[in-house]
């Protein structure tokens, strides 16, 4: 396959620092020529930060949110500026924040400006190919709630349309799918035209599933 694939694992509210350690103890950092990044809670930044600076690892870092706010008086809340320094990336707009938290188009331009100004690069989670996408995005995320932790994946033809589509509206060039996925059904996904990557959220929290999730994809 020529194209660079983009793999971003997802723990969620996953995983405390022990718990971490031994994700980390077990992974075996076999990523070929893909770009992957492992967004963890902001607890475990720090620590991944540390260790993949000593390992010299190729695994790059995200967080799962950020304010849309500078630094500040905004009790809870952890800036841009914050996460720049232990890692690159950042996700906006997943479908649990807004199902969960209430946010919408607004609130997510906001988070969106923060972390531009502060140089993370963004992957950004739609729902379907109405949704909008605020400019200078890195990665889009198509991710239909319904395939989310249900075991029921989108099908590769039906993600590859919606993807095309959100690409050439937006003009975002590396478009990823969410939902569902696996080590057993990556593939099927990734060799579609239009489908850059893949969004793990579960098959993330296990370093043997991850990895032969990334091993299948490449
Ligand atoms: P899942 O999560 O892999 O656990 O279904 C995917 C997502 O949140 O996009």
């Amino acid at each position: 396959m020529n194209k660079k694939l983009f793999i971003a694992g997802n723990w969620k509210s996953n995983k405390t620092l022990v718990e971490s350690k031994a994700w980390m103890d077990q992974f075996h950092s076999d990523l070929g020529d893909a770009t992957v990044v492992l967004c963890v809670p902001f607890t475990v930044l720090s620590y991944f930060h540390d260790v993949l600076a000593a390992s010299q690892s190729h695994l790059q870092l995200g967080a799962q949110n950020v304010s849309p706010f500078s630094n500040g008086a905004y009790t809870g809340e952890i800036n841009a500026s914050q996460i720049k320094e232990l890692a690159q990336w950042v996700i906006i707009g997943h479908s649990e924040r807004r199902k969960n938290f209430g946010e919408a188009d607004l609130v997510l331009q906001q988070r969106v400006d923060r972390a531009l100004e502060t140089g993370l690069q963004i992957i950004y989670c739609v729902q379907d190919d109405h949704s909008s996408v605020p400019k200078g995005v890195h990665v889009v995320a198509y991710e239909p709630v319904w395939a989310i932790g249900t075991g029921k994946a989108d099908s590769p033809e039906n993600a590859n349309a919606v993807l095309t589509q959100i690409k050439k509206a937006t003009g975002i060039s590396t478009g990823i799918y969410g939902g569902s996925i696996t080590h057993e059904n990556v593939k099927s996904f990734v060799t579609m035209d239009a489908i850059d990557g893949v969004l793990p959220g579960g098959a993330s929290l296990d370093p043997g599933k991850f990895q032969a999730l990334i091993s299948a994809a490449l």
